[in-house]
């Protein structure tokens, strides 16, 4: 069936169960006017159900949504039933194939008898279950959010999953193509427009079995939500995004046990590590499909800002003039993660530690935007709240308004909440129009280990 005769058959289907309602306050219940649009609900039903197990409505804010689209041809008399739906609470509502026209009249019974405004989506359930309603099952509307921390993840995983086979293709010798790495850079790069929190809270969840395929992950996401508030052109941020995901491609030449030894390296071990810019611009340059701009900002990862580092730069060497973002999303990602040989910096920390590198090993503007975007209270920084609860920063909202969600993880009593609740700052007092929450400040994680970072992220985003 085409989108149009769909439109026209709910449409009509509506109009039909809106005036068998309007009936039923008329007439009584077995009057043919309150029958006959039963009857007619139920053959439009079975229409539908020659192609469909199901016919999902959305009732949002009025307007009836079918398949993810809005129908908007809708009469004023439909929009005022549309109207009284969405009063009594119902979101989405869902006819079942096998319904009858028995379900149906009750179904219109239940909506008339009804006073109650508002109520929930399992309260409504309830009702119709007593009142011996078959095949009409109603639930909440999805939550935006929790869609986006799932594609988010999704588009995550999948991130890792190319590294891991970029990286194994190079180790056996073969030559990848860029063309996974691109699609999964504009993933990323379209879900950061989306939701940045929800893709930049996911670089906080730390791997440390699988370090390599995460921080390639993690740098790649920090260099693209940095190459938006830089406001590169989408074909640079894709560089950029590209260049992040394989800055240490390289590290593949290198001996395993060099790249994975716990303790400090040795003069001649460090000589050998820094071979790796090189060695990944000359693989980036064998791959197809990746720009030359992706292959010199990963040559260029290590030269630092006042141009000591690795490869050692000619002073006139010109660097790409988007080589100063990935030294800025790799050493945050560093700083934040534990390695044998150091312990995590907490967010704020790590930010604080790279300031005082700015104008040395990193470019002092590009640092400046990147504090500035994460905001005084990184994702991922502990906090204590106004109201003495303490929980972890999970969303930044607009990039500069500072911290705006909250995970209560503790309550003011100091006692652990069984599940973390997420709250919003913006969220004001309905008596004073005051904040209910604000941030008091920072609080060492140390001093709660049983709220890690990591945990608490796996615990809220969707597997
Ligand atoms: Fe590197
Ligand atoms: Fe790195």
């Amino acid at each position: 069936m085409k989108r149009r005769d769909q439109e026209l058959l709910i449409t009509d289907l509506i109009r039909a169960l809106g005036t068998s309602l309007k009936n039923r306050g008329l007439y009584p219940a077995s009057h043919p006017l309150v029958r006959t649009p039963v009857e007619k609900v139920h053959k439009n039903l079975l229409l539908f159900f020659a192609d469909l197990t199901e016919l999902v409505l959305v009732i949002t804010d009025g307007t009836l949504v079918f398949e993810g689209v809005p129908i908007f041809n809708l009469n004023s008399s439909l929009e005022s039933f549309m109207e009284r739906l969405a009063r009594i609470g119902l979101p989405v509502v869902i006819f079942e194939k096998g319904i009858t026209p028995g379900d149906i009249d009750s179904f219109v019974r239940f909506l008339h008898e009804t006073k109650e405004q508002g109520l929930s989506a399992s309260r409504i359930q309830e009702l119709l279950d007593k009142a011996g309603i078959a095949h009409i099952r109603v639930k909440p509307i999805e939550d935006d959010e929790e869609d986006d921390q799932t594609v988010a993840h999704e588009i995550y995983d999948n991130a890792v999953s190319v590294v891991v086979s970029v990286l194994r293709d190079v180790r056996l010798g073969r030559i990848p193509s860029g063309a996974e790495t691109e699609r999964v850079v504009k993933d990323i790069s379209s879900m950061l427009t989306r939701n940045r929190d929800a893709m930049v809270a996911l670089t906080l969840i730390k791997n440390y079995d699988e370090y390599t395929y995460n921080h390639s992950v993690n740098v790649a996401v920090l260099s693209l939500s940095l190459a938006d508030a830089l406001k590169l052109s989408s074909q640079d941020k894709i560089d950029v995004g590209v260049a992040g995901l394989l800055h240490d491609i390289g590290k593949t030449q290198l001996a395993l046990d060099l790249i994975r030894k716990p303790s400090t390296l040795t003069p001649e071990e460090f000589e050998e590590i820094k071979k790796h810019p090189e060695e990944g611009f000359v693989l980036l340059g064998k791959m197809s499909n990746i720009r030359p701009a992706s292959a010199y900002m990963v040559r260029e990862h290590h030269m630092r800002f006042d141009r000591t580092g690795y490869p050692r730069p000619e002073p006139e060497y010109p660097l790409n003039p988007n080589s100063n973002i990935i030294p800025v999303a790799d050493c945050y990602d560093a700083l934040t993660t534990m390695r044998s040989y150091q312990r995590a910096r907490f967010p704020q920390q790590a930010l604080e530690v790279m300031g005082k590198i700015a104008g040395r090993s990193l470019d002092p503007e590009v640092m400046q935007v990147f504090a500035k975007t994460m905001g005084a209270y990184p994702v991922g920084t502990m906090v204590r709240l106004s109201t003495m609860e303490i929980g972890v920063v999970s969303g930044q909202g607009e990039p500069g308004r500072g911290a705006q969600k909250v995970v209560v993880l503790f309550d003011r009593n100091g006692d652990p909440l069984s599940r973390p609740e997420q709250v919003d700052l913006g969220e004001t007092d309905g008596a004073t129009k005051k904040p209910r929450r604000t941030i008091l400040g920072t609080v060492n994680p140390q001093f709660h280990p049983s709220a890690s970072t990591g945990a608490l992220f796996s615990a809220l985003a969707p597997a």
